[in-house]
């Protein structure tokens, strides 16, 4: 728990127990408050903040919520070493009107001997299912957790990591859950980096290699643009951008349907350009919808 001389001078509320979070929005809603929820790892940069922003905007009271979730992390990942910075997640955080942060410690979310892993919906099995298996279990398991414990009335995520707003907003439908699902658009760096904490893994000359991700986006929207519509042509491109760039483990390069997340063979509709490739330590994804 964080000391309190740590906490800034403007500072929301900070909780740490199920228990009181359930009991602070069971009130805020019996006052006919409306509640927005942003679930996070923590590690706050402008992409973060901008779902804050948003919820703050459109709703009466915002929570926001810090952890590290370790089921949804695969064997060998940066569990470990993925940043963790609360004084600053805070500071970030008082300087929107956040009414109440959610810091649970590892047991309060998964109790001694706990067992129990929703199998997440079959939106969950391509793409980052492929790359790192149970990975959605552990999200959708984390995520439902979080929703039972702050039912709020919306539930704001990032297109950064569009499988993940698929796999939420299908479980929120299949469970019948009664909250809104809110998608923000991509935050990016001005040369056109997606924000990620996981940037924080790069050095100079891996940061300018990472671009190959927003840049091969950039082309295939280009490329639909000016009429192509043959994903192969399109996907090998792509694929040269990285190449250019010396980034050789690309994990996907691939166009599909943006709801079902199949591939498609011809750009003849909205289709999720979506990546994902290795860069150092760092692995990043990234998305863009091509509209022809
Ligand atoms: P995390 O990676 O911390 O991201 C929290 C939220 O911020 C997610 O909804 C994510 O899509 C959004 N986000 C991240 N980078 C963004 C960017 N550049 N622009 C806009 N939004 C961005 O995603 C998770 O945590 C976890 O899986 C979580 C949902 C908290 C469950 O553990």
């Amino acid at each position: 728990m964080l000391r309190t001389e740590d906490r800034p001078a403007q500072h929301p509320q900070i909780v740490g127990q199920a228990i009181e979070v359930h009991r602070w929005v069971r009130q805020a809603r019996a006052a006919g408050k409306t509640i927005g929820l942003v679930p996070t790892m923590g590690a706050l940069h402008a992409g973060h903040l901008s779902l804050v922003a948003a919820s703050c905007q459109q709703c009466d009271a915002t929570i926001v919520t810090i952890f590290v979730n370790p089921t949804q992390f695969i064997g060998g990942e940066d569990f470990e070493a993925y940043p963790r910075n609360v004084p600053q997640d805070l500071k970030l955080l008082g300087q929107h009107e956040v009414d109440l942060v959610f810091i649970p410690t590892q047991d309060e979310m998964y109790p001694a001997g706990s067992s129990t892993l929703v199998l997440p919906p079959d939106v969950a099995q391509p793409l980052e299912g492929l790359c790192r298996p149970n990975h959605f279990h552990g999200v959708a398991t984390i995520v439902l957790k979080l929703f039972h414990m702050i039912p709020a009335d919306v539930a704001y995520f990032g297109q950064k990591d569009y499988q993940q707003t698929l796999v939420v907003r299908q479980m929120v439908a299949d469970l019948r859950i009664s909250m809104r699902i809110a998608v923000c658009p991509t935050v990016r760096e001005s040369d056109g980096l997606a924000l990620s904490s996981r940037n924080a893994y790069l050095n100079e000359h891996q940061r300018e290699q990472a671009l190959a991700l927003s840049h091969s986006l950039q082309v295939a929207s280009q490329l639909v643009q000016t009429g192509e519509r043959e994903s192969a042509s399109i996907i090998s491109k792509m694929r040269q951008v990285f190449a250019d760039a010396g980034v050789a483990k690309i994990d996907y390069i691939a166009l599909v349907d943006p709801d079902t997340l199949a591939e498609v063979r011809q750009v003849n509709a909205p289709t999720l350009a979506t990546v994902a490739a290795h860069v150092g330590d760092a692995r990043l994804i990234d998305n863009q919808l091509l509209e022809p």
